[in-house]
Formats: C-alpha cells, sequence, structure tokens
C-alpha cells in the first residue's frame, strides 16, 4: 500500500529535511503547507496576503483557509495514490476535517509520525537554519552547511533566512505549537496511528527511525 501519511513535530524538528527524502523514497508527493503558503506569498496572490501577517507573528493561519487549500492538493492528480503531509493538521479542527475528507474519498491515513526535539535544540536548529525558496530544502549552517556560494546545492536559487526564524517569533511559534498542535497527540494515539519518533542525531539516522516507524 502506498504511503498516507503525517509527519508532525514542534517548528524546526526536521519535519521538512525528513519529509522530502520520505516521499522521495516512497515516490509520494510531499505537501507541505508552509511551502504552499510561502510560494503564494511570493506569488502575491490573495492568500499569500492573508497569510503574510500571521506568519511573520509565528501565529497560525486560520483553519478555513487551510482546510481548502488541503482539499484542493489532495484532489490532484499526484496525490491519488499517497501522500506525506508535512504541517498539515495543526489543529483538531484541521485533523477532523483531513478525517472526513480521507474518509469520503476512501484513502484514510495510515500513519501520524511525531518528530519529538527538546526546545533547546530546535532553537539552535532555527537560528542556524538556511532555505532553499525555489525546492524548499533546509540547510544549517553548522550541522549541514549549504554550499559557499549560498546557492541551494539541488536547485541552483540563492538561499534565504526565513523571516520567521528570528528568536521572538521562534517563541510565538513554540508556544502556538503547545497551545494548538500538542493536543493532536492524543487525537490520533486514540485512533492507534500515532509514532513517536526521536528526532535528535545525524538525519540519516532519523531517517532510519521514521522508516522503521512506518513498517511497525
Ligand atoms: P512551516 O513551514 O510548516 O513551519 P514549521 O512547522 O514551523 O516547521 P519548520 O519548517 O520551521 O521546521 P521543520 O520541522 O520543517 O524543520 P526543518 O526540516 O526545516 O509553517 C510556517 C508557518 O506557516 C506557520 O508558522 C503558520 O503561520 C503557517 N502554516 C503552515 N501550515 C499551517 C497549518 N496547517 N495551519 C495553520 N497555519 C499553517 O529543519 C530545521 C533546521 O534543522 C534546518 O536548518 C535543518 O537543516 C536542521 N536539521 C534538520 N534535521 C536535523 C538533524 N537531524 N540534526 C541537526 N539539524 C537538523
Amino acid at each position: 500500500m502506498r504511503m498516507r501519511a503525517v509527519l508532525m513535530g514542534p517548528p524546526g524538528a526536521g519535519k521538512g529535511t525528513q519529509a522530502q527524502v520520505l516521499a522521495q523514497g516512497a515516490q509520494v508527493p510531499q505537501i507541505a503547507t508552509g511551502d504552499i503558503l510561502r510560494r503564494a506569498r511570493e506569488e502575491g496572490t490573495s492568500l499569500g496576503r492573508r497569510a503574510q501577517s500571521f506568519m511573520d507573528r509565528g501565529e497560525l493561519v486560520p483553519d478555513d483557509v487551510m482546510i481548502g487549500i488541503i482539499e484542493e492538493r489532495l484532489g490532484q492528480e499526484d496525490a491519488q495514490g499517497g501522500f506525506l503531509l508535512d504541517g498539515f493538521p495543526r489543529t483538531v479542527p484541521q485533523a477532523e476535517a483531513l478525517d472526513r475528507l480521507l474518509a469520503q474519498i476512501g484513502m484514510p491515513l495510515g500513519a501520524v509520525l511525531l518528530l519529538e526535539v527538546p526546545e533547546d535544540d530546535i532553537v539552535r536548529r532555527l537560528s542556524g537554519r538556511r532555505t532553499c525558496p525555489s525546492c524548499g530544502r533546509s540547510y544549517h549552517v553548522e550541522n549541514d552547511p549549504p554550499p559557499a556560494d549560498g546557492r541551494c546545492g539541488s536547485c541552483g536559487a540563492e538561499l534565504v533566512t526565513r523571516t520567521d526564524d528570528r528568536p521572538e517569533t521562534i517563541r510565538a511559534r513554540l508556544e502556538v505549537y503547545r497551545r494548538s498542535t500538542e493536543p493532536l497527540k492524543a487525537y490520533y494515539a486514540q485512533q492507534g496511528i500515532l509514532r513517536a519518533v526521536d528526532g535528535l542525531g545525524k538525519v540519516e539516522e532519523v531517517t532510519a527511525r521514521l522508516r522503521a516507524a512506518l513498517r511497525d
């Protein structure tokens, strides 16, 4: 059966880094709501303009907007065989809407992977992150240094520091995670599909743990 999974965890836990590898290996699309919003922002669409102020403050974009985005994305051809959701759902109403949507199309979730990383490590990871605005790949100035010319090793675009990686915004995002997203642990544990995975260690070690959790 093709992968139908969610990768969740606090900001900076390594969701994007891991989702890219896992999705590629499983030949399913990585659906990252943060990337979708950032692209809309760069293109200056009305969605992008609406999302900007929430993102810059480290707050969540309203549920109705996010549910609409996911409904449309999951309806696209490449998601029919499976998908890996990265950054969605982030609230209980989003999780309930996702369940309803997947029930309608007969594709229930197989697993929810929870990446666990202590807060001190998260702050270190986010403050050293450099991101590719084109393909979404993340680097870290110490742990995973980008090429010396400051361009993405995968696609050549110029790397940027995300506007929400400022220390005060990182704190706000962590608080939002605790308040709005952590309740999803109980929601998915009750469904019996939550798999917690230690997110510390080398990227490849974490990938191996996630793959093992998917096989369980
Ligand atoms: P989003 O883009 O989803 O941000 P996030 O959840 O805060 O997660 P990040 O992208 O910051 O981190 P990550 O876990 O992907 O870590 P990464 O792999 O980059 O969302 C941004 C905003 O959009 C939200 O704040 C909200 O406003 C809005 N939004 C998005 N979805 C929404 C939704 N569903 N509802 C409402 N609003 C929504 O890694 C981080 C760093 O660590 C990198 O530098 C990386 O190189 C490094 N690293 C990775 N793995 C390791 C490792 N094993 N060891 C050492 N360093 C590592």
